[in-house]
């Protein structure tokens, strides 16, 4: 069963000891205002340099970044800054060419179910059913079947799939394939969720609604998440802050809090909030965009 973590419109948030020193924590992009959790991810003056056929690619340098627990944080900046680099990273697909990425205080070695990836493809598997694709997990970790039954049954209702369990992914739309990839991956039960672009390919409307949907399963589970997009209006939507990062080499260049209520709504969108904090955090990317030019 999920951890469930404090969140302020919930009840009041708990004050666990820091893993690193405030001072330090606030230099890495801690906002010390307002409730904090426990450091799950931390990246120190990290740098990635690509070598390919005698040529090099520095993608991220100078990147620092501390991702509270039970947080969900987006990450912004110009296309080829350098964000799928840094999930890569957190994920245990590639390693720093210098500095450090930690997830629970522990250097990362390797991929973890413990950290599921969500990618913008290939988030089902084509030749399973909707109801195998989301028992894969429970059936790697061998969980007894019953627990199994239980976990396909519950992740499906909750995004709202019940009835297509026998159903192949070609036989769903993409937005109920995206649903679907939810479902799998929340029935693996990790303790960081990382998303790259994972609504990037849905229709307008699909997308907020599966926007909300991914907030209500986010409030249900209190995982951390590190969510990459394009877009700015749902950095603003889904995040409790927003880390906009430089053009590459990327680094962090500020970190935004979003200061909107919880639970959000459609409505949340039509309050001046809002308005002002898409502004921002758009301005904010666009100087990086308009420096490459
Ligand atoms: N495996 C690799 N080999 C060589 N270069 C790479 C590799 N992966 C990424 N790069 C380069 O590193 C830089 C950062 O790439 P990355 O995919 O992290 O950018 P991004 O911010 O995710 O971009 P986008 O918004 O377009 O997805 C780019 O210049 C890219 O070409
Ligand atoms: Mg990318």
């Amino acid at each position: 069963m999920s951890r469930r973590l404090a969140r302020p419109w919930v009840r009041p948030a708990p004050s666990p000891p820091e893993t690193v020193p405030a001072e330090a924590a606030d230099e890495r992009g801690i906002d010390m205002q307002g409730p904090r959790g426990q450091i799950k991810v931390e990246a120190e003056d990290v740098q990635v340099t690509f070598r390919r056929r005698g040529q090099e690619i520095e993608a991220v340098r100078d990147f620092s970044l501390a991702v509270r627990e039970g947080e969900f944080l987006s990450i912004v900046g110009p296309s080829g800054c350098g964000k799928s680099t840094f999930l890569r990273l957190v994920a245990g697909l590639e390693s720093p060419t210098s500095g450090q990425v930690r997830c629970d205080g522990k250097p990362i070695r390797g991929a973890s179910a413990d950290r599921g990836m969500a990618f913008q493809q290939y988030a089902l598997f084509p030749w399973m059913t909707l109801a195998a694709n989301v028992d894969f997990g429970p059936r790697m970790r061998r969980l007894p079947k019953a627990q199994r039954r239980e976990r396909v049954e519950r992740y499906i209702r909750l995004v709202g799939l019940t009835g297509f369990e026998d159903k192949y992914p070609h036989e769903l739309s993409g937005g109920m394939q995206q649903r679907g990839s939810l479902a799998r991956l929340f029935a693996n039960d990790p303790s960081l969720l990382l998303m790259d672009e994972p609504l990037g390919a849905l229709d307008a409307q699909t997308r907020v609604l599966l926007q909300e949907e991914l907030m209500r399963v986010w409030e249900e589970f209190g995982t951390t998440v590190i969510f990459i997009t394009h877009s700015i209006d749902e950095a603003a939507f889904l995040s409790d802050r927003v880390a906009v990062m430089t053009r590459r080499p990327g680094r962090i260049k500020e970190i935004i809090p979003v200061d909107l209520p919880r639970p959000r709504t459609f409505e949340t969108r039509g309050t001046e909030t809002f308005a002002k904090l898409e502004f921002e955090i758009g301005r904010s990317v666009r100087e990086e965009v308009d420096a490459l030019s």
